[in-house]
């Protein structure tokens, strides 16, 4: 019997699947990723579906990872924390922090599960996972083994990992180890952070403050449909950026270490004048021009279309080719935008 997916993704788009199986241990988790693989039915593992947008009704089997349990160790100089792939992100945050284990509290409430959250490198508020990751576990169903590989070996990058590369469509994550030294140092360095003092300040004052700026500018999916920003943030040349800047004096971008420059596509989409702008009941949000929302019975096709207007535009105006974030899900698995 078909299952709506209404429930299990964030953009509350209601395609369905041929069949939904949840499951609570690693066993589970190992156990039904080698049968859906053995039987050739298309396969989605999916955690919180902050991250997916679903095209069209998926024809095969969604597997949804609910495994739970936090192990910790504690060393001389750090922490060691053992988190099963279904714990949700957000609550381990605050597990983390309640115990006086720092380090997490920047990422704070970036919704979905502790296993899906290498795969982009989450980030958010002047950090990202990587910096934290020490160990991640995967099963990787085309062999039948568990393996676990270092954080260098992960090759983080910029909402990037191998599991989007080399391991897509070949790994589970099962479990991630995080390493949380226990001299904390607060990272201050993004724009809403800036003003705290760093030599009073708590790991607990970043936690609220990173808690209160995100719920005054993104959405709720709870009652606002979306998957966060839609768009990653374009990487140009520091030649692309002096030419953009001579035409575009307050045009927002980061340096980065290798000389090229991050640019808001927030900005971007901002400055071309497409806040509030809507196809069908897929619109962009009007106070975060990243966030793309369901206004209610949006289909992934009008998201999909109103993404394309967007990038259209941005390409037109800027010469810039956005990318999206989210995966993009077809009958069959993920698909290109
Ligand atoms: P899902 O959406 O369920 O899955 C995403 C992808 O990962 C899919 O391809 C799925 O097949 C795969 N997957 C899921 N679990 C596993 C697993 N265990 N093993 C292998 N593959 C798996 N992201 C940020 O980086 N920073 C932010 O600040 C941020 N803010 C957000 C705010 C909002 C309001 C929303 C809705 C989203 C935001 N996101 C942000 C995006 C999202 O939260 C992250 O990408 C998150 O890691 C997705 O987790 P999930 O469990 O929901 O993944
Ligand atoms: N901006 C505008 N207009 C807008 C939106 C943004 O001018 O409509 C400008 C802002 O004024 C600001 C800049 O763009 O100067 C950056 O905006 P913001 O601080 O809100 O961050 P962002 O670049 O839009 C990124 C991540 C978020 C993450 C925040 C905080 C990406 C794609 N997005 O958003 O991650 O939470 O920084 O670190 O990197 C996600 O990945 O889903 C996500 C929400």
């Amino acid at each position: 019997m078909p299952v709506n997916l209404k429930p299990h993704n964030t953009l509350s788009l209601t395609q369905s699947c041929e069949t939904y199986v949840e499951v609570n241990s690693k066993q589970e988790l190992t156990d039904a990723v080698t049968r859906v693989y053995k039987s050739a039915s298309p396969m989605l593992i999916l955690g919180g579906g902050s991250n997916v947008v679903f095209t069209t009704d998926f024809n095969g089997t969604v597997i949804k990872v609910l495994s739970k349990g936090i192990n910790v160790t504690e060393h001389s100089d750090h922490y060691s924390v053992s988190v099963q792939a279904g714990e949700n992100w957000h609550e381990f945050v605050q597990y983390c922090l309640q115990r006086g284990m720092h380090g997490l509290e920047n990422m704070a409430l970036i919704p979905g599960t502790v296993g899906a959250a290498p795969i982009q490198n989450v980030g958010a508020y002047g950090v990202e996972i990587e910096k934290f990751c020490h160990q991640v576990e995967y099963y990787d169903y085309t062999s039948e083994t568990i393996n676990v590989i270092s954080a260098l070996e992960c090759q983080f990058g910029y909402r990037d990992s191998i599991f989007k590369h080399a391991l897509r469509n070949k790994a589970v994550i099962t479990e991630v180890v995080f390493k949380l030294p226990k001299k904390w140092i607060p990272n201050l360095d993004y724009g809403p952070l800036k003003h705290l003092e760093a030599d009073d300040i708590g790991a607990k004052t970043i936690f609220e403050t990173v808690c209160s700026v995100r719920q005054s500018k993104l959405p709720d999916p709870s009652k606002l449909g979306n998957v966060g920003s839609f768009f990653k943030n374009p990487i140009i040349t520091a030649k692309q950026y002096v030419e953009l800047l001579a035409e575009f004096s307050d045009l927002v971008g980061y340096a980065q270490s290798d000389g090229s420059i991050k640019i808001a596509a927030g900005w971007l989409i901002d400055e071309a004048g497409l806040k509030g702008f809507s196809i069908g009941k897929a619109a962009v949000h009007s106070q975060q021009a990243l966030v793309l929302i369901n206004l209610g019975g949006a289909t992934g096709e009008d998201i999909c279309m109103l993404a394309h207007t967007v990038m259209d535009r941005i390409n037109e105006k800027f010469n810039i080719q956005l990318e999206s974030e989210p995966r993009i899900i077809g009958s069959q698995g993920e698909v290109s935008i």
